[in-house]
């Protein structure tokens, strides 16, 4: 459903293939005002090549372009302007919508090709923090709009259930920890001994020494260290569980760091093999210098492994496991330099496929202006976020619609979807400054407002009586409202390949929001239900626009009641 290509189509054949078919694409743009049409093509490229005005050859572009679905095609000042059949493109559009349904916008662009998504990741016994939020939202975003496209995505939620901070966390709970206190509020214990372990560490540096050397007894399996950190590690998943399930996100594999405990020597035998590995300080190091990067550590003086050795592991793994086309890793932008060095060293193994592995980083969410630190104890925990939000809606259905019906499940999802929204609007490398009420509001900018449309055009429908009938979709309207609809609506394809090509979910967040407003500038405009002619045409658009919300949250990860 995009018109582009139709009018690309004529212009290739009005310049005798003078150009490009997709550098035309690239050039078709849409004008910034209504009153200049619907598309646009500038000619002033050609007029480099040509030696012509560009108006001229917007002049003689329009004598020869023709087509039912444009009512006019104007030469503007250098550029030429298509204005399209509202009555036939209308019509075209709203079919399609409804016709196919939650298929509308899918595309095999990724033709079947594998892409692993490494996200919400968080690190086992520490709470999960607003900070994860993000690379979970995002991870989920990005995962449900590639299958959109064509791709098969495989969610890995990397658990960080490995490194000397398990060490520290064993040596704290064996010096302060009490075994009932922890069974009773396991992350909240665990974190507690992890920030004090951090401030006694601060006046007793042997601390940190010990934790050292807890970590190399858990490396080596010992039996104390192994049952602790398994304890830890089960309560911790069962937290992190309710929030996957409060947020239904679902992943194919919870293989963390710890799974890659026994996969790292062969990481190492292989950089040996390749002579990559250099000793440094008693480390062991592969150097990355002539990339302008810091060396990558791959094994500490004392023996022990590193995330970076964990990651390359995971590579390995995955690349073998899942044969991707493309790995993504959806992490903060403060380990970028990370990313840079394990990618680098795969380079350097000669692996092909380093090509296809990808950081997508984010930005921070900020409280005052200042990071979040788990080791300060300055966090916000995402579980009384959310437990807040869904509260939140709870209460506004209880003032407005105290009789609907599954209560619950509604402040359930607009709730989340509050939470889940507010970061996805904002472009992901972008910082967001963290403010509970913002997240809350429900006017606005908001998921609950994206919502909320939805509702209301679901709640028309049933008023309405509206029968699914496609044969019978008629839109006879061509008022600017009826058109600024459509328009959206034409766009949602367009919006979920660009969102894909830039693993970019605010495109679609925003684009959600422009749809609402034009819907409901109609809602307010146009007498749906009052006239019976057009009653049914006018409530088949209401039908594709509940369509495209629809679609359009469930690809951000938020569902739609249909009353709220
Ligand atoms: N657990 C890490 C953290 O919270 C994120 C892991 C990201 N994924 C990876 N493959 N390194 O900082």
């Amino acid at each position: 459903m995009n018109y582009k290509n139709d009018f690309c189509e004529l212009l290739s054949l009005a310049l005798d293939g003078e150009l490009e078919k997709s550098k035309l694409l690239k050039l078709i743009e849409k004008p910034k005002y209504s009153h200049l049409g619907d598309l646009a093509f500038p000619c002033f490229e050609l007029s480099k090549q040509y030696r012509k005005p560009p108006q001229t050859i917007a002049i003689e572009l329009a004598k020869k372009i023709e087509s039912p679905l444009f009512e006019k095609v104007e030469a503007i000042g250098g550029y030429l302007n298509v204005f399209l059949n509202k009555k036939v493109v209308s019509n075209l559009v709203a079919r399609s919508v409804v016709t196919q349904r939650s298929h509308y916008g899918t595309n095999n662009l990724g033709n079947g090709d594998v892409v692993t998504i490494d996200f919400s990741s968080p690190n086992i016994a520490k709470p999960f923090s607003m900070g994860h939020l993000r690379s979970t939202v995002i991870g989920n975003a990005i995962a449900l709009i590639l299958d959109k496209c064509g791709y098969k995505a495989v969610c890995i939620n990397y658990l960080g259930d490995w490194g000397t901070q398990f060490g520290k966390l064993i040596v704290a709970y064996k010096l302060w920890g009490d075994e009932n206190t922890v069974r009773e509020n396991p992350i909240r214990e665990l974190l507690k001994l992890y920030v004090k372990f951090h401030e006694e560490a601060e006046f007793d540096p042997q601390l940190n020494e010990k934790g050292r050397a807890w970590f190399k007894k858990l490396e080596q399996s010992d039996e104390e260290a192994i049952s602790l950190w398994e304890w830890f590690r089960g309560e911790s998943l069962k937290e992190f569980s309710k929030i996957y399930d409060l947020l239904g996100i679902r992943f194919d594999s919870f293989n963390g760091e710890a799974f890659y405990n026994d996969k790292m020597e062969y990481v190492v035998e292989i950089l040996k093999e390749k002579s990559l590995l250099e000793t440094s300080d008693g480390a062991e190091v592969v150097t990355l210098s002539e990339k302008g990067l810091p060396p990558c550590l791959i094994k500490k003086s004392d023996g022990t492994t590193l995330y970076a050795t964990r990651d390359l592991a995971a590579a390995l793994y995955r690349q073998k496991t899942y044969n991707f086309s493309k790995s993504l890793y959806i992490v903060g932008n403060e380990q970028s330099l990370h990313f840079k060095q394990v990618f680098a060293v795969l380079e350097k193994m000669e692996y092909q496929w380093h090509n296809g592995l990808f950081h997508i980083p984010f930005g921070m969410i900020l409280k005052d202006g200042k990071k979040m630190s788990t080791r300060k104890g300055k966090v916000v925990l995402l579980e009384e976020v959310l437990s807040e939000a869904i509260g939140l809606a709870e209460q506004n259905i209880l003032e407005k619609n105290p009789n609907l019906e599954s209560k619950k499940e509604v402040a359930s999802a607009v709730g989340t979807g509050a939470v889940i929204f507010h970061d996805l609007k904002h472009y992901r490398q972008n910082d967001i400054e963290f403010s509970l009420q913002d997240m809350l509001r429900f006017e606005g900018e908001t998921g609950p407002y994206v919502q909320y449309t939805h509702a209301r055009a679901s709640s028309l429908l049933r008023k309405g009586r509206y029968e699914e009938d496609i044969d019978s979709v008629r839109i006879e309207d061509q008022d600017s409202y009826t058109w600024e609809v459509i328009t959206q609506l034409m766009e949602f394809p367009e919006v979920i390949e660009r969102s894909m090509e830039g693993y970019d979910p605010s495109q679609i967040a925003k684009y959600l929001i422009e749809l609402s407003k034009s819907f409901n500038k109609y809602y307010s405009a146009v007498r749906i239900l009052d006239d019976e002619y057009n009653k049914h045409s006018r409530l088949s658009l209401v039908h594709s626009v509940t369509i495209v919300l629809k679609e359009g949250l469930r690809l951000i990860g938020i569902k739609a009641p249909e009353e709220m």
